[in-house]
């Protein structure tokens, strides 16, 4: 197979654009992609600071090295969650990506600040750990956004996540969450802005971008995701995939062009609810916010 730009021998294959790319052709489309998504829903400019949230894997790893080679004013924010040698690694592998770009990496410990790991606190709540975990990183993602004054907050969500999520919101028929799951979603109500520039790359893409451009990245999944609906979803997608390349994203980008602007008023009348918590001011819509709530039950001895 040849390079579709440049008709050298190609190194990997995108069935859904149909094309081949060599390395070079490769790794300037994966950037072309980013940019245009940035782009297209105005996520930022070259004079706003954003913060990428970075896990060590090779999401956000590839797209802070995108963001970087764009112009943009980057730098990564890592969360330790206290889950053994998975969160050890996955912040050395942070560590050493930043320090070779000469890039600002800020740090904040779970167990270090907030005196619980993912594991009790999600038995002390008596939530699954998943839930416990992305309620945590999601209020930590605003509050540090907040606290250093970025315009924005960055994700590493690809194709494949975006669409997996959208698979479990629509087979719940969920609206609330459905009108949240947009690439930007703009500051108000004490959130800042949130953005996920990679929606338009596949899992298997930014995986071939790390491995092309040298980017070491934590390859083994997180151990308490063992089970979780969200996997099962990204199985049956990726069979559709497979027998008919171009699902996923003709079911992702259909949605948020046809029948998202149907369901945005659902959260923007949530919006109206919000007010800051008394305890850490983070907007919430319940009288104490869900973190809040969960360092409350996570560190009371019984
Ligand atoms: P996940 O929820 O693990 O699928 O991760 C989705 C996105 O959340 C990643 O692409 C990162 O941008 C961010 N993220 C996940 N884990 C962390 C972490 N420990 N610290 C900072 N950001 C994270
Ligand atoms: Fe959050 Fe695994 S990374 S439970
Ligand atoms: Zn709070």
């Amino acid at each position: 197979m040849k390079c579709r730009v440049c008709r050298e021998p190609a190194v990997i294959e995108v069935r859904r654009h149909n094309a081949g790319f060599c390395h070079p052709c490769f790794v300037k489309h994966c950037r072309d992609q980013v940019k245009k998504t940035v782009d297209a829903y105005q996520m930022f400019s070259e004079n706003e600071r954003v913060l990428i949230a970075v896990s060590g894997g090779k999401d956000s790893l590839a797209l802070w090295d995108i963001l970087m080679h764009l112009g943009y004013n980057v730098d990564g924010l890592y969360i330790g969650l206290g889950i053994g040698d998975y969160s050890s690694e996955s912040a050395n592998y942070t560590r050493s990506f930043a320090s070779s770009r000469r890039a600002t990496l800020v740090e904040v410990d779970l167990p270090g600040t907030y005196g619980f790991d993912i594991a009790s606190g999600s038995k002390a709540a008596r939530r699954a750990p998943c839930s416990a975990c992305g309620l945590s990183k999601r209020h930590l993602f605003n509050s540090e956004a907040a606290r250093g004054g970025y315009d924005v907050l960055a994700t590493g969500h690809n194709l494949d996540d975006e669409a997996a999520v959208l698979l479990g919101n629509v087979l719940r028929w969920d609206l609330a969450y459905l009108g949240r799951q947009h690439p930007v979603l703009e500051a108000g109500g004490g959130f800042v802005r949130k953005v996920k520039p990679l929606v338009r790359l596949a899992e298997r893409e930014t995986a071939a971008y790390c491995v092309l451009e040298g980017i070491d990245y934590i390859v083994e999944e997180c151990p308490m995701s063992v089970g979780n609906r969200h996997l099962a979803y990204k199985g049956v997608l990726d069979d559709l995939e497979e027998s008919s390349p171009g699902s996923k994203a003709s079911f992702l980008f259909g949605y948020l062009e046809r029948a998202a602007p149907l369901v945005a008023g659902v959260s923007a009348a949530e919006r109206e609810a919000l007010h800051p918590c008394p305890t850490c001011a983070s907007p919430t819509v319940s009288e104490v916010c869900a973190f809040c709530k969960l360092v409350e039950r996570a560190t009371t001895k019984r």
